[in-house]
């Protein structure tokens, strides 16, 4: 990889700020893909990570917190309560996060949260520019801030700029809902390589710069103002053998052992999200329950084990899923469950590795249905952990992953029927075909893992910028 200084910038650092039971500051690893996936390699060289360290500080706490952030080598913006409200909660998470999920009907067009988008978007860029050098590499990622490149462009004309955007870019036709189109493109378009998860995404986005901005487009290179943007399909992967190391770890086979004791000859299913509407969390509860209504010799035989991470808890639609959740969990536990047999045990907070790891190595399906998902990790996860190769994913075809992951069992999460199907064949699946699917599925895992996409995106980006310099 480049030896320039890398410098990421993201909403979220990978790490939150928390108080521990003794009343001190602690950091503690952050939920959701991006962190995840890119906490294993930022650290290499003297790169840096500029974001958002998650909680709401005085002067002299930040103070007290500094040391810890500097030694991961991490700069905190600090933003206050009326800005994560409006900025996050609102044009993040409420306008671009549904819309670009193809949930228009949960989209909300609020000029006040996009002004606060705006004004965030340029204290990142400045916090960026205060440390920033010409000869650096500024990766910018995700839908929060895709302000954040034109604004640097404009102060540093020659800078390295990357942006990658975890979640999927819509079809023309849902993006030009949004009021505010053209200045989310005219902003993303300041940097010099922008990546997407799956081509679909890559082919939306460069539709809707030529539709609406009416700029010049070569294949995938788009000319504006003079200066080549280069836009391309990158599917992020994990660090697969990290997840390979956990699931040989002492504390995981504790755990696993005492699954396997509490859950004796049951099958097992897991699932594990955020808490999110793109999930499909609701969708995938019915079919479980249409599996145990119209196939009642599998009462007693299957249990599902639903992990969900607490997520946006400050927004209405996610309040109102967690309610929905809860109550479709217990009527179907109500419904179904005998004294020897619970159908649904459902988590709502985030695991540590050592559980989570023994999750994904005893399920012996796990059914990851999102309704749209940009990549989905928790899909490559649970095979990465399958060090002893049986076991099935049923996975969306909605999600960035099922374009890789073909082995899978591939369904739509709108069609129930197709869901509860799939979990019949997941049941019955003899073991050499799953050895079969695991194995191969492992291949591409491990071949195009998070190592390989960081440096496929940087030498790219290398690549763009050295053709730039030799146009002009
Ligand atoms: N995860 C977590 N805490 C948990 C359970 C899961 O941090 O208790 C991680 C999981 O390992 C995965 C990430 O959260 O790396 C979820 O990423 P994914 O791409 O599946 O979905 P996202 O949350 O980014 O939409
Ligand atoms: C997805 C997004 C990330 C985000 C994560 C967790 O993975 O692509 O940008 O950080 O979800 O969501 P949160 O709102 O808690 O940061």
């Amino acid at each position: 990889l480049t030896e320039r200084r890398i410098i990421i910038v993201s909403n979220r650092l990978p790490v939150k700020v928390v108080i521990n039971k003794s009343g001190q500051f602690q950091l503690q690893p952050s939920e959701g893909g991006l962190a995840t996936g890119l906490s294993s390699v930022y650290k290499r060289n003297d790169n840096l990570w500029i974001g958002w360290p998650g909680a709401f500080l005085d002067e002299r706490q930040r103070a007290q917190v500094q040391p810890l952030l500097e030694a991961e080598k991490l700069l905190p913006v600090y933003l206050t309560e009326e800005e994560i409200a409006a900025y996050y909660e609102g044009f993040s998470n409420e306008t671009l996060w549904p819309l670009y999920h193809y949930f228009p009907s949960y989209t909300l067009y609020k000029k006040d949260d996009w002004e606060m988008y705006c004004a965030v978007n340029r204290k990142f860029a400045e916090h960026v520019l205060r440390v920033a050098r010409e000869e650096d590499i500024i990766w910018v990622h995700d839908y929060q801030l895709c302000l954040v490149p034109e604004l640097i462009r404009q102060q540093l004309p020659n800078v390295t700029i990357g942006f990658f955007q975890h979640i999927p870019f819509p079809d023309f036709e849902i993006f030009r809902l949004l009021p505010w189109r053209k200045e989310i493109l005219k902003g993303l378009l300041g940097a010099d390589l922008i990546g997407f998860h799956t081509l679909d995404d890559t082919k939306h986005f460069i539709a809707s710069c030529s539709r609406l901005l009416n700029l010049e487009v070569m294949m995938n290179r788009i000319v504006v103002e003079g200066r080549e943007v280069m836009v391309d399909t990158f599917p992020m992967g994990i660090d697969f053998e990290k997840f390979q190391q956990w699931a040989r770890k002492e504390r995981t086979l504790q755990n696993e052992r005492r699954l396997r004791s509490l859950v004796g000859s049951l099958k097992i299913m897991i699932s594990v999200d955020r808490l999110d509407y793109s999930k499909g969390i609701l969708n995938r509860l019915e079919a479980f329950e249409q599996l145990l209504d119209r196939y009642p010799h599998m009462r007693g035989k299957i249990s599902f084990i639903q992990l969900v991470v607490p997520s946006r808890d400050q927004v209405p639609q996610y309040r109102w899923l967690k309610d929905e959740i809860d109550k479709k969990v217990s009527s179907i536990n109500s419904r179904f469950s005998s004294f020897g047999w619970t159908p649904i045990y459902y988590f709502y907070r985030s695991f540590q590795m050592d559980m989570l790891s023994a999750l994904y190595k005893t399920a012996d399906i796990a059914m990851i249905t999102p309704m749209r998902d940009g990549m989905n990790l928790v899909s490559k996860e649970y095979i990465a952990s399958k060090i002893d190769p049986r076991g099935v994913l049923i996975l969306s075809e909605m999600a960035g992953a099922s374009k890789e992951l073909l082995h899978a069992i591939i369904v739509n999460p709108n069609d129930i029927e197709a869901m509860v199907d799939a979990l019949l064949q997941a049941i019955e699946m003899p073991e050499e075909e799953q050895v079969y699917r695991i194995r191969a599925m492992q291949e591409i895992i491990a071949k195009y893992n998070v190592y390989h996409w960081v440096n496929l995106f940087i030498e790219t980006l290398e690549e763009v910028k050295q053709q730039q310099d030799k146009l002009t």
